[in-house]
């Protein structure tokens, strides 16, 4: 906690959907709940100009140590991640709201060496993710044999990197657009599969090459995103939960995952020096 208050500091990274919506919780929410705004920065700073008190604005991410965060929340892309996480983990418990960044095995090693080389938590929030608690206990006993996690949405909720989904048409109903291991879907759909990366971090002895995943666009799926998850452990245990997430035409985040997120940043309060789903 930051020194002289009894509330923790919260740094913003990113005013998109998830930041706005952080933002404004922590503004409304987070003094009772022991939480304070330390800073918002976003790309583009015209965009918070008018919106926030100039106090809270941080121009140059770079001085984000000026600022004296317990915890810096990213929300805006798996690049700034890479640029900055092991700096903010140097400084404060650091929450990676792009947590499908961590499917880069030496930025993945890089940031687990940071948080325990400054006894620090790197916090992986699990977002539209059911059970990851449960995954993670049972990897953690060394009985976790496969896990795969299917994703389906309506094709105007996806922003894919490739062109695979180019040319659909309202109607045209279900198509799998990828299956493969998590490690190869998040280059593909870094916006869209960060619930799988979530679940490889649980699922730390399968990884993100071990954990499997499929996407699958539906014309079907106008009103929620649709996520399954199959666990597989010894002796024929198995788990199938299917979450069905309200969610916008269009949107990549779907609605509960908003609320998932708020719950998730009201864990981060110090777990040591390691990776922590919350
Ligand atoms: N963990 C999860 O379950 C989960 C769920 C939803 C979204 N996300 C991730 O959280 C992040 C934010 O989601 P959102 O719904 O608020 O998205 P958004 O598109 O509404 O907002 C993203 C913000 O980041 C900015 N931005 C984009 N690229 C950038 C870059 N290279 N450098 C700096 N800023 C950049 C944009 O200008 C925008 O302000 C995304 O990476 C998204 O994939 C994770």
């Amino acid at each position: 906690m930051a020194a002289g208050s009894s509330l923790l500091r919260i740094g913003v990274v990113g005013y998109g959907h998830l930041g706005q919506y952080l933002v404004e919780r922590i503004l409304k929410d987070g003094a009772a709940l022991g939480l304070t705004l330390a800073f918002v920065w976003n790309r583009n700073p015209t965009k918070l100009t008018g919106l926030l008190p100039d106090e809270l604005i941080l121009s140059e991410l770079s001085r984000f140590a000026d600022r004296s965060c317990d915890v810096i929340v990213e929300v805006c892309h798996p690049q700034i991640v890479k640029e900055f996480g092991q700096h903010f983990l140097s400084q404060s418990h650091f929450m990676v709201g792009s947590p499908s960044a961590l499917s880069d095995p030496d930025l993945n090693m890089r940031l687990r060496q940071a948080a325990q080389q400054y006894g620090r938590t790197l916090y992986v929030p699990t977002g539209a993710l059911w059970g990851g608690q449960d995954i993670q206990r049972l990897n953690d006993s060394g009985a976790l044999k496969a896990l795969f996690i299917r994703m389906s949405k309506h094709p105007s909720c996806f922003r894919l990197t490739g062109d695979v989904l180019s040319g659909w048409t309202e109607g045209e109903g279900r198509r799998v657009l990828f299956r493969g291991s998590v490690a190869e879907l998040c280059p593909l759909a870094p916006n869209n599969v960060n619930t799988m990366a979530a679940a490889a971090v649980a699922a730390g002895t399968l990884g993100f090459t071990g954990v499997q995943g499929e996407i699958v666009s539906d014309t079907a799926l106008s009103d929620f995103h649709v996520v399954e998850v199959e666990v597989t452990g010894p002796d024929g245990f198995t788990v199938h939960t299917v979450r069905r997430n309200p969610a916008r035409l269009g949107a990549v985040t779907g609605n509960a995952t908003y609320n998932s997120f708020w719950n998730s940043l009201l864990t981060c309060k110090g777990h040591g020096g390691r990776v922590y789903l919350c």
